[in-house]
């Protein structure tokens, strides 16, 4: 999505602006802008395309001063191009403002505003705001007040920041709903905005997230937090762990390839603190669950999307099986739309990375408003959905720069694995041998993880006789399932080939018309319960000349003699078996993707966080 960076202070805000922008573009976008405020005069610079091509523009024709805003663009209304894109300035040239989210209410706004007068220059909903805020200056208002009536004229979820040669001390900035965040960093002599921390890290660890309906008015020296009715707040400050070199590449040639290696220490990260091995037991403190109420909780809704919906899948069957609570698994942009049946004895669990989606975001809001206990699984510290749930897992597994979601999705897993059986323990439905056990098995995930990554190579050799596939299928069983919409996501998104996850058992029903000799059918088999299943399976799919790639656990000879490709995974309990099955197929489309030359960390037409709904 969008991203914004701000800055106030002694300082050149150019190279601050650029650098923070850099940081986030691995949200996804289409062109990019800066505008500051340099000898009481704003100066604009704005270029459509990658941000190489604003820091070109920038070099032709210098702008410097201080404060400064910049924005990158992911289009919602209006085409990519550089009439569109932020910063927008009004037609006194007096305010200039950068926005992330949508002005539901633009049209409305536009022929009120075009009835007196004012005239538009670009496609956007955005634009509105600008002229808003001038217009109330011109009755008389200071920034603040003008900004402030805008804020409360404009529907729909936004982060704002806007700046004025009226006043150019300040920078002010709100966020309404869902539409990203609106992070505040913490100088000295100086402070910072961005819509992500990353874009600011460098240069403060000390943020303040800016909650829905509330705004803040920055000078260099302070921030003053209050509601958009005016209340003043006392913001919390977060320090922020995560230091710059982690959302780094390091020795990878893309962010992508290093967090699914990073996943060996993602993982041991979530569970750490919460696997008691001496006792055996689970602890999840941020969740705030009392034994009584895990007794009183009768179904739980797990929301997200995408690749977080099919981490949810797993967590059905893991919850299902261990807790013996009813789950059901709906995707977030379906959620509010089915008239979901919540009573208090319903759990939404919503599950995220960024926690800024809004799809999930809204399916949150649905379950609070019909009386669920709210949860959230998050990687994003601070985020809405982290703040908004009742409780809340992090997933603890550092930033994930990525566009395809691949630590993110296995940490997840673990804590779902987690969350079951603490609810089990706390309703006392499980006996202490076999909570033990299962508390025992999460200390292998680390090695097993370690073993799956070191056979790389194998399987980027089995990427280079797939590199020309137009189509793919994947087939998986029982909590392996899931597994197979998700590798087939990753191809998907990364390489643009039309990848398809199917439950392998359903394909006699129809699809199986689609298997010929140039149709490679990735087989998910290792050594769970539906390990014959899946053997039936490879049968029949070789009985149609189908290219086979079985996934199996090491030493299967019976499916290494059937397939044309086997990719080796160490055996492992079934019910941490996905933990393990997902990595060589992210590997698998990681490889593919490269070999096609593709723009793996940020492929074409998506964005990392999705906060538009
Ligand atoms: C994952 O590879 C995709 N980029 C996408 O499906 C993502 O999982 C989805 O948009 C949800 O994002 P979230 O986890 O930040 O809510």
């Amino acid at each position: 999505m969008c991203g914004i960076v701000a800055y106030i202070g002694a300082r050149d805000a150019t190279p601050i602006i650029l650098n923070g922008l850099k940081r986030l573009e691995y949200r996804g976008y289409d062109s990019a802008g800066i505008a500051l405020i340099d000898k009481g005069k704003i100066e604009i610079r704005r270029a459509a395309g990658k941000l190489s091509n604003l820091e070109t523009l920038v070099m032709q024709q210098p702008a410097k001063g201080a404060p400064g805003i910049g924005h990158t663009r992911w289009a919602t209304h209006g085409a990519p191009s550089e009439r569109n894109a932020h910063p927008h300035i009004g037609n006194m040239e007096r305010v200039v403002v950068v926005h992330n989210g949508i002005v539901e209410n633009f049209l409305e706004l536009k022929d009120e505003l075009s009835a007196e007068g004012t005239l538009f220059h670009s496609d956007t909903d955005t634009e509105t705001i600008v002229h808003l805020v001038e217009r109330y200056q011109a009755g008389g208002l200071n920034l603040v007040e003008s900004a402030r009536k805008t804020f409360q004229r404009i529907e729909g979820a936004h982060g704002v920041v806007l700046i004025s040669t009226e006043e150019p001390d300040k920078i002010v900035c709100a966020r309404i709903g869902n539409a990203g965040g609106v992070v505040i960093g913490l100088g000295e002599g100086e402070n910072f905005i961005a819509s992500d921390i990353p874009a600011i890290l460098e240069h403060t660890r000390r943020v303040i997230f800016l909650e829905s309906r509330q705004m803040a008015i920055l000078t260099k020296d302070s921030v003053r937090v209050e509601t958009l009715a005016g209340k003043e707040i006392t913001p919390v400050i977060h320090t922020v762990s995560f230091d710059p070199v982690a959302a780094e590449k390091g020795e990878y040639r893309h962010f992508m390839q290093k967090e699914i290696h990073e996943q060996v220490r993602a993982l041991t990260d979530t569970l750490a603190g919460r696997a008691d091995f001496e006792k055996g037991k689970i602890r999840l403190p941020d969740l705030n669950l009392s034994a009584e109420q895990a007794k009183n909780i009768h179904k739980i809704y797990i929301t997200a999307c995408g690749t977080a919906a099919y981490a949810g899948m797993v967590g059905k069957i893991l919850i299902e099986k261990i807790a013996r609570i009813p789950v059901e698994v709906v995707i977030g942009s379906e959620f509010r739309y089915n008239d979901p049946i919540i009573d208090e004895h319903t759990v939404v669990l919503a599950i995220s990375q960024s926690g800024e989606t809004a799809d999930t975001l809204a399916a949150m809001e649905e379950g609070r408003k019909k009386g669920a206990l709210i949860w959230s699984i998050v990687n994003a510290v601070g985020s809405q959905a982290m703040r908004v749930a009742d409780g809340s897992i992090a997933m603890q597994s550092g930033p994930e720069i990525g566009v395809a979601s691949t630590k993110a999705f296995t940490a997840p897993l673990v804590d779902q694995y987690m969350l079951a059986v603490l609810l089990a323990d706390l309703r006392e439905t499980i006996d202490p041998k076999t909570r033990r056990q299962l508390v025992a098995d999460l200390r292998l995930i680390p090695d097993l993880v370690s073993r799956t990554l070191m056979r790389e190579a194998a399987i980027e050799k089995i990427a280079h006789s797939l590199k020309d596939i137009r189509d793919c299928l994947y087939l998986g069983r029982g909590i392996n399932m899931p597994i197979a919409y998700e590798g087939a996501l990753k191809l998907k998104e990364i390489s643009y080939v039309h990848a398809e996850g199917y439950p392998a058992g359903e394909m006699k029903h129809g699809p199986i018309a689609l298997i010929d000799e140039n149709m490679p059918v990735v087989c998910i088999a290792p050594n769970d319960p539906w390990h014959e299943k899946m053997i039936s399976q490879i049968q029949q799919a070789k009985a149609r000349q189908g290219r086979v790639i079985a996934l199996a656990t090491d030493g299967d000879k019976l499916i290494e003699e059937m397939a044309d490709h086997t990719i080796w995974v160490p055996d492992c309990p079934w019910m941490l078996s996905p933990v393990i099955t997902v990595i060589p197929l992210q590997l698998l489309a990681y490889h593919i993707a490269t070999i096609r030359g593709l723009d793996v960390d940020q492929p074409r037409n998506l964005a990392k966080s999705v906060t538009v709904e």
